[in-house]
């Protein structure tokens, strides 16, 4: 038996989210909880016909504990989104303490669960979840995940663009490794499966990769104050805790790149030293998944100059939206 969780699932990423998990055969229950309107998320998704029983949980009444009793897999797309002119940093403010606080809840009642943190900053939310986890005394950091699957969904989708047949961006894979968000996010062209066509300008290879490192800020402005993505994302994330799933289950050489504490395999994280040239807590790289979560974290490997210089910029950002996150649980009661 298989239980999810979505925290947050009345939302924009949250409902979607929850109707593509309901159809997963992988999943028997499906747990939603929001402050707000799950009980009608619950219903409404309880008429489609798959086996998944689902139930829906407001704060009222422990819901909170309620709906982590027996999860296996969480995922967190609770807080708010960006608005035009606004960077994912900005969200901090508010988001921190969301996560935060489920995060305690987690611990608390499912420590085991693997947790999928989409929650933005990213970069600086997985440490919050990390930092709890600690305080707690279950942190195992196998089982904690930072979504980054949105950029390599718009890799795929980008690159297939370019190549001009849209009909191949299911099979083009293009690892992104770093972070999430603007230049903390690094696409490693010179590994697609598809290689990029031969002379393929260098305004071109620049506008591709400002594409990719940017693609959010493409929907909030075409949203318009709406918000942010939140069907790509619900699709990137239902693929992503699929992947999770398949490895639990037994399924070998499931990988993906995604937002990793590097004490979970500490064998790559001295390689990912080496390449970066210095120590980072986390990291998004290519990740083996297995029953127990974290297998393995690839080292980049063989990459460009340009790629190096992408890495330069993104490390000392990326240092920066980790240390926010742990000082934020160092400091708050
Ligand atoms: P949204 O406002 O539509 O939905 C957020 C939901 O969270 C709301 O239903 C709200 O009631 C709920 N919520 C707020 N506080 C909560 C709490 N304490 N407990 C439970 N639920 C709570 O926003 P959205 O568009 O779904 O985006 C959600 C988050 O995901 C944002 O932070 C956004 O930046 C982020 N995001 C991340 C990625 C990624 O690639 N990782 C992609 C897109 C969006
Ligand atoms: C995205 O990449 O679409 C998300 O992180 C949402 C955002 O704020 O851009």
């Amino acid at each position: 038996m298989v239980k999810a969780v979505v925290l947050g699932a009345a939302g924009g990423i949250g409902q979607p989210l929850a109707l593509l998990l309901k159809t997963n055969p992988l999943i028997d229950e499906l747990g939603l909880y929001d402050i707000v309107n799950t009980p009608g998320v619950a219903a409404d998704l309880s008429h489609i016909a798959t086996p998944a029983k689902v139930e829906g949980f407001l704060p009222p009444n422990d819901g909170l504990k309620q709906v982590l009793t027996n999860a296996d897999i969480v995922v967190i797309p609770a807080g708010v989104p960006r608005k035009p002119g606004m960077t994912r940093d900005d969200l901090f403010k508010i988001n921190a303490g969301i996560v935060r606080d489920l995060a305690t809840g987690i611990a608390q009642t499912a420590p085991k669960a693997f947790v999928l943190v989409i929650s933005n900053p990213v970069n600086s939310t997985v440490p919050i979840v990390a930092e709890v986890f600690k305080k707690h005394g279950v942190f195992d950091p196998k089982r904690l995940f930072g979504v980054t699957t949105l950029d390599v969904v718009r890799a795929s989708t980008f690159v297939s663009e370019v190549l001009g047949d849209l009909s191949l961006s299911k099979s083009v894979t293009v690892p992104v490794v770093g972070g999430h968000s603007g230049v903390t996010i690094v696409p490693l062209l010179s590994q697609s499966s598809h290689p990029l066509p031969s002379g393929f300008a260098q305004d071109k290879y620049d506008a591709l990769i400002k594409r990719i490192q940017f693609g959010g800020d493409e929907v909030v402005k075409a949203k318009d104050g709406a918000g942010s993505a939140t069907l790509s994302m619900a699709y990137a994330g239902a693929e992503f805790a699929s992947k999770v799933l398949r490895a639990v289950k037994g399924e070998k050489g499931v990988k993906a790149p995604t937002y990793v504490s590097l004490a979970a395999d500490p064998k790559g994280a001295e390689a990912l030293k080496k390449e970066l040239g210095q120590e980072l807590e986390y990291f998004s790289s290519i990740v083996e998944l297995g029953p127990e979560g974290v297998v393995a974290i690839s080292p980049l490997g063989s990459i460009t100059e340009q790629e190096q210089t992408l890495i330069k910029a993104a490390v000392p950002e990326l240092s920066t939206n980790i240390q926010t996150g742990v000082s934020f649980i160092g400091s708050s009661k």
